[in-house]
Formats: C-alpha cells, structure tokens, sequence
C-alpha cells in the first residue's frame, strides 16, 4: 500500500484544511520554512519558486524576505492545498501553479529565477528529475535550498540525540493498536535512509548544482504538538485498513500515556545549493 502522505493523499479537503489549521497553530512548518528563506537570500530577489508549496505556509516566509517588486509562484501537485492557500494567504506578489515538481522547467523560463525553495517536501518527488527541472530555471548564482527530515536523511542533531523522553506516540499508536485492535504491524525493515547527504550531494552535481552548505537542524515541539499533527489525516496512524475515526481514537489513548508539554525534538538536514556563474 502507498503511504498515506504520497502524493495524492495531499489532494483532499479535509486534510488541506487541517493541515492549513496545523500550519498557523503549531510552529513547525512556519519555522523551518523561515529558516530556509534565510538560506536563500531574498533581499534582492525578483523571481522566487516555492516548490511544493502547499497551502502557502513556505511561501509566506518567502514573502517576508521578498521586495514589493517581486513575484513569488507557489507551485504543488494538490489543488485542495492551493484552494485553502488562495483563501487564506492574499498577497498580489504571490501566484500559484497546480503542477508537479518534476514539470517545473515546463512552467518557468529557463535560467529566470532567483531561488527555489522547498520545505519539508522534496523526499516525496523524484529528486533527480527535480534537480535537472530546478537547474534549468535557476539564473546562474541562483539559489536551491531545502530540508529533509532526520529520518529519510539518516542524520539525527545532538539535541535528538540526547533527550530521553519515553516512548514515542507513534510507538504507543502502535501498541494500542495491536492491544485492542488486532493490529499487525508490517515487519520492520531497516531499511537505509533515502536520501542521505552524500546521495543529495552527487545526485544535485549531476544536475549542475554544487552544494554550498549543509546544516543539521533540530525542531523542539511537544507532545501536544506532535497529536496535533498525527491528527492531519493524510499523517494519521497506524496505516492500513482504519477509519479516520478509529485512529484518532487510539491517538487519543496514545496520548494520554503520555505527558503533554513532554519535549520532542525533529531533526532536519537543511542543504544549499547554488548555480554557478553570476555575481557574487
Ligand atoms: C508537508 S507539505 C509542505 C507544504 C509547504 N512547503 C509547507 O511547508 O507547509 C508537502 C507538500 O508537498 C506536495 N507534493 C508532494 N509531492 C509533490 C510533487 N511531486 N510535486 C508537487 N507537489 C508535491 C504535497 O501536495 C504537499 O502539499
């Protein structure tokens, strides 16, 4: 079965609208996507690509950055994002493109734009298409920065590292599920990480995009804040075959093992990569 966050569970109302909710109540999203238009120095940008943008949280910290002048095109394959993006976030810098990643060459001219930034999205797309797609519209000196979580890079921060905090919800998720549901949860595989930083690093090389930087970030949250996102139907647990309603019963019983202002910590690697030529 697919995982439930592969593309397509992106295009449904309910989860565009709890996600969009989850995005303006809870830091995470708003924070790494800060942290990332930093990365891209805007201040002088006149063409900008939030790539996968959903419902505009990435986008928003791109127009902090952006002068009046500029334009910023928030591209995403789910158009229930986008509805909730264009209702929620009005700014006449801001136009968006229902599209796939892999099309972006097809929607930009080439060689036109200052930075593509993309947050918290690049591991569901086919990166080496991505890569060749963002080399050919970014101008030469401009700007390709993302992150991807600890988990598919395989880099955890010091801080993760460090704090001990019990067993993860996802971990009570599952165990409630096997007690009271019958669940069967599929044999782990320890599978190697997807995309770890020397993948990342020759596959944007391929692409004619060194890298400029990498950096290991950590993301504190609490448990009421991971509930909040296990809450997000297309993030929801244990996968198979439950209803909504059923796992957010055992979340609810998952989280009540625990201790709400509990800390967690997300790791993050964040890379930078850049078109040569151009000024400097
Ligand atoms: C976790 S959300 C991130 C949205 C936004 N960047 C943010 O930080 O709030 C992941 C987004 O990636 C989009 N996505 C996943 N695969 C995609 C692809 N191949 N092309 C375009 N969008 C994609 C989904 O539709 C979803 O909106």
């Amino acid at each position: 079965m697919a995982p439930q966050d592969a593309v397509l569970g992106w295009d449904d109302d309910t989860t565009a609208e709890a996600y969009a909710a989850f995005t303006r109540t809870f830091p995470m999203y708003g924070a790494t996507s800060r942290d990332l238009a930093r990365w891209a120095e805007l201040s002088d940008a006149s063409l900008v690509v939030d790539l996968c943008g959903g419902a505009g949280a990435t986008a928003r910290a791109i127009l902090e950055r952006v002068p009046h002048e500029a334009t910023v095109l928030s591209l995403d394959s789910a158009a229930a994002m986008q509805r909730v993006g264009r209702r929620t976030l009005t700014d006449p810098r801001l136009s968006w493109i229902t599209a796939t990643a892999e099309t972006l060459a097809a929607h930009v001219p080439p060689a036109s734009v200052d930075a593509v930034v993309c947050n918290s999205a690049i591991w569901k797309t086919d990166t080496t298409t991505v890569f060749a797609a963002v080399s050919q519209v970014l101008r030469p000196g401009g700007r390709f920065v993302f992150n991807v979580g600890g988990g598919f890079a395989g880099v955890r921060h010091p801080d993760e590292q460090s704090t001990r905090t019990g067993p993860s919800l996802n971990a009570l998720i599952h165990e409630i599920a096997t007690s009271d549901y019958g669940y069967t949860p599929p044999p782990a595989v320890t599978s190697s990480p997807k995309l770890p930083p020397e993948t990342i690093t020759q596959y944007l090389a391929d692409a004619g995009l060194p890298v400029l930087a990498m950096d290991v970030t950590a993301q504190r949250s609490t448990m009421a804040e991971k509930k909040a996102w296990l809450s997000i139907p297309v993030f929801a647990r244990p996968e198979g075959n439950f209803t909504h309603a059923q796992r957010m019963r055992i979340l609810d019983a998952a989280y009540a093992l625990t201790t709400p202002d509990t800390p967690t910590i997300t790791s993050w690697l964040v890379v930078v990569a850049q078109r040569p030529g151009g000024p400097q």
